[in-house]
């Protein structure tokens, strides 16, 4: 029994999982894609389920796919008038649906993974990195939160929300930017954690919003300058206490540490709750949370 933990800890590597991936800038957005090829790297089934086009800031609309517009998806990355959803000729996990983030991740999780997984289901919901900070007030209008919280919600599959602050839109087949290499390699890291520490991944309907700062050539350009902050979508000023962490039973602000504080290289995760996208305010769950993810977290100086 004793070796057998030990052994367990001393594995490097995550167990292999089956994930789900989606966003709403479009399945061949350079963030997305570089994040997929990292999570195949680290040795899970992935399978991406993204929309046609450019989704950003459809919330969590959903409507039945349609027919590609005589343009073709976005990024050229489908000929015009092709099929209302369609998977990449050569690599059947990665999945285009012509409507709505939520859409796009329902599609994926319905349809798309269990035909490729012999029926079975994801078992974590990853969405993003979206190209720009989903930061406070713009939580709800993101499709990228949307999508997240409609797998935690109503699929049931725990969920996590990633954007970055760095960055335009960028074609997959383009040359990798540094941003995209440096986000997918803080969401693995996340994503890491959340899986060692074993099921459930986070409490019943939550998700996490993660907001990754600015990426520069010369500042927050590897992984080992960052630190992982556990923070509020709204400010809280009326909620009842948070969670006692770092000394305080109020969590900072995610707006004020990655806005404000960015040039540190902090890393926000916020609780949310993903029946209204706001906080998570009950202090049992932003704690169970906290355990979940202590081994990353740090306190504010
Ligand atoms: C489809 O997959 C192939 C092989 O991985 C890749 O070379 C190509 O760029 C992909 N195209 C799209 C639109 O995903
Ligand atoms: C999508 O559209 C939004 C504005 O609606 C824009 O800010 C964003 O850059 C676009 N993203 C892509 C991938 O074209
Ligand atoms: C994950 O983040 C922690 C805390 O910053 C860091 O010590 C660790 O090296 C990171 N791991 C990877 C694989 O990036």
């Amino acid at each position: 029994m004793r070796s057998f933990v030990l052994l367990a800890a001393a594995l490097p590597l995550a167990q292999s999982i089956r994930i789900i991936q989606s966003n709403d800038d479009g399945w061949a957005e350079a963030n997305l894609r570089t994040f997929f090829d990292v999570l195949n790297s680290a040795g899970h089934q992935v399978v991406l389920s993204g929309p046609a086009e450019n989704q950003s800031g459809t919330g969590s609309n959903d409507a039945a796919p349609k027919q590609v517009d005589a343009d073709g998806c976005i990024h050229a990355s489908c000929p015009g008038k092709s099929p209302p959803t369609g998977a990449n000729a050569t690599d059947p996990r990665l999945n285009y649906v012509n409507s709505f983030p939520v859409t796009s991740i329902k599609t994926g999780i319905d349809v798309t993974a269990p035909k490729l997984w012999n029926g079975a289901k994801p078992e974590l919901a990853l969405t993003g990195p979206n190209v720009g900070g989903n930061v406070a007030v713009q939580v709800p209008f993101s499709g990228t939160v949307g999508a997240a919280t409609y797998a935690a919600k109503t699929a049931q599959i725990p969920a996590i929300a990633f954007s970055g602050q760095t960055g335009n839109p960028t074609a997959w087949n383009a040359p990798t930017p540094l941003h995209s290499k440096v986000y997918a390699d803080l969401a693995l890291n996340i994503t890491t954690t959340i899986i060692n520490s074993g099921k459930p991944y986070l409490p019943a309907n939550t998700y996490l919003n993660v907001n990754f700062p600015a990426v520069t050539e010369t500042k927050c350009n590897k992984p080992s300058e960052f630190k992982y902050i556990f923070t509020r979508i709204n400010t809280g000023v009326l909620s009842s206490r948070d969670a006692n962490w770092c000394g305080s039973t109020r969590l900072p602000w995610e707006a004020d540490v990655i806005l404000l504080r960015g040039s540190s290289c902090y890393v926000t995760i916020s609780p949310g709750d993903a029946n209204d996208k706001s906080t998570v305010n009950d202090a049992a769950v932003q704690t169970q949370i906290i355990n979940k993810l202590k081994p990353l977290l740090s306190c504010l100086p």
